[in-house]
């Protein structure tokens, strides 16, 4: 990747671990935390935040939530607004993550409203699109991403408070990676995307692009040293401190 592209790493811990092993794993991620250009990012489930804001307070690593809800406050049971995410120190918000897509019926209508209202807030948010096994299969993905990019994108997006990523629902938490050059592909296809929605040349360029999908230690390198590949998204690998530090130094 250029220079100019900052790359970020962040953990998607899902639903998974108690407060007190998120405070554990994040202090083992402070203490090995390898010297690195990379943004880090985690993301707990949100009874996480604020204990782990104060784990992390002055140091490199930032938080970030896994969703918040599309309308400010109100009458929603269960759900939590994007000003309360920030409030217990989130600065990053995954939004559209396909598990949202396919438990909660969540829409492209639904996710314009998040990152609208998460932009607001003050969030950078990372915007997950990706295709499913059989529109793999049957040729059809890059028409997919378009799709995905379009019906939630338009120029009253801040870019510069985006992060794309590409996560091909068939290699989430399966193992099977998307091979460097399937994802780079992609990568470079939802650079021309975002030109052609923002009807630019440069924005493509500049916005990071990352990729999840069964990244670990094992892969990663390989994986980041694409030109168009900037960091990565990562579930299970996420879970084990040293696995998620391994990666981070992978991508400098
Ligand atoms: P995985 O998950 O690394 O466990 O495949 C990635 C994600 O869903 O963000």
């Amino acid at each position: 990747m250029p220079t100019t592209r900052t790359p970020i790493i962040a953990g998607n811990w899902k639903m998974n671990s108690g407060i007190k092993e998120g405070i554990q794993r994040c202090q083992e991620i402070v203490k090995h935390l390898p010297e690195t250009q990379a943004e880090v990012v985690v993301c707990p489930p949100f009874p996480h935040l604020y204990p782990l804001s104060e784990v992390l307070k002055n140091t490199n690593v930032m938080l970030g939530a896994q969703t918040v809800h599309k309308k400010a406050s109100g009458a929603y049971t269960g759900d939590v607004g994007a000003f309360m995410v920030v409030e217990a120190g989130a600065r990053w918000v995954i939004i559209g993550h396909s598990e949202r897509r396919q438990y909660y019926g969540e829409t492209g209508a639904d996710i314009r409203e998040k990152i609208l209202l998460a932009q607001n807030n003050g969030l950078t948010v990372i915007f997950c699109v990706g295709e499913r096994l059989e529109e793999r299969e049957s040729n059809v993905y890059l028409d997919v991403i378009t799709r995905q990019m379009n019906e939630v994108l338009d120029p009253s997006i801040n870019f510069d408070q985006l992060v794309i990523a590409y996560e091909p629902v068939w290699s989430i938490g399966t193992g099977k990676t998307a091979s460097p050059e399937q994802a780079n592909e992609v990568h470079m296809h939802i650079r021309q995307c975002i030109n052609n929605i923002n009807g630019d040349k440069t924005t493509g360029e500049k916005i990071r692009v990352i990729y999840g999908g069964s990244m670990k230690p094992e892969n990663a390198a390989e994986l980041l040293a694409q030109s168009d590949i900037d960091g990565g998204l990562i579930g299970g690998a996420s879970l084990d401190a040293k696995d998620f530090c391994r990666i981070i130094s992978h991508a400098n």
